[in-house]
């Protein structure tokens, strides 16, 4: 089990997105802006790992994706996760996201994935998110394309 830090050692967050994004995640000033929170997978003191949450249930118009789904309030978005290089594999992301369920028991999870990322649809898949839309936005001259995939809430009481 890894320990998780909330907002921590933000300047290694930026060095560990500049090293690892893949090419998968764009907006690296939600790292230090304050509408965010940061979750931090943390071994020996220092970061391997790092989720970016949106809290609220707004994010597919602060994002300016097109979706057709409502989302309901009690609805927070992984805005982005990168594990260290080096460190993939071992269950970083695991950890920020099983922990994440467990802060946020009563609320719905979603995410937004881009279909030519196999590893993190894998890893949404295998921790029980559900794909509940699938849209098309231009980026620079491609036109990509993206799955909504939500977490169901587990605890409505
Ligand atoms: C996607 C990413 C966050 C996964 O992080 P990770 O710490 O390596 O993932 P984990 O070790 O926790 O793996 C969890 C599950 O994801 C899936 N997975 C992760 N990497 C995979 C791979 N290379 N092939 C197949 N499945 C994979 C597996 O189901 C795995 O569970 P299992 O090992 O029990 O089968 C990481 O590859 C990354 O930082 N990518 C670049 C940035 C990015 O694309 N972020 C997501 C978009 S916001």
């Amino acid at each position: 089990m890894f320990k998780i830090e909330k907002n921590y050692k933000l300047n290694e967050l930026e060095k560990i997105f500049d090293e690892n994004n893949q090419g998968f995640v764009y907006d690296k000033a939600s790292i230090t802006s304050d509408e965010f929170i940061k979750y931090v997978c943390v071994e020996n003191g220092e970061p391997i790992g790092y989720l970016v949450l949106y809290p609220k249930c707004d994010f597919a118009v602060k994002d300016d994706y097109d979706i057709s789904v409502s989302i309901p309030t009690n609805s927070i978005y992984i805005w982005h996760i990168i594990t260290k290089k080096g460190y993939e594999g071992r269950g970083v992301a695991k950890s920020l996201i099983n922990f994440l369920k467990e802060e946020y028991k009563r609320f719905n999870i979603y995410a937004i994935l881009d279909v030519n990322n196999f590893k993190s649809n894998k890893l949404h898949e295998r921790l029980g998110f559900l794909p509940v839309d699938k849209f098309e936005k231009a980026y620079k001259e491609d036109l990509e394309v993206y799955t909504l995939v939500r977490f169901y809430a587990q605890d409505k009481g």
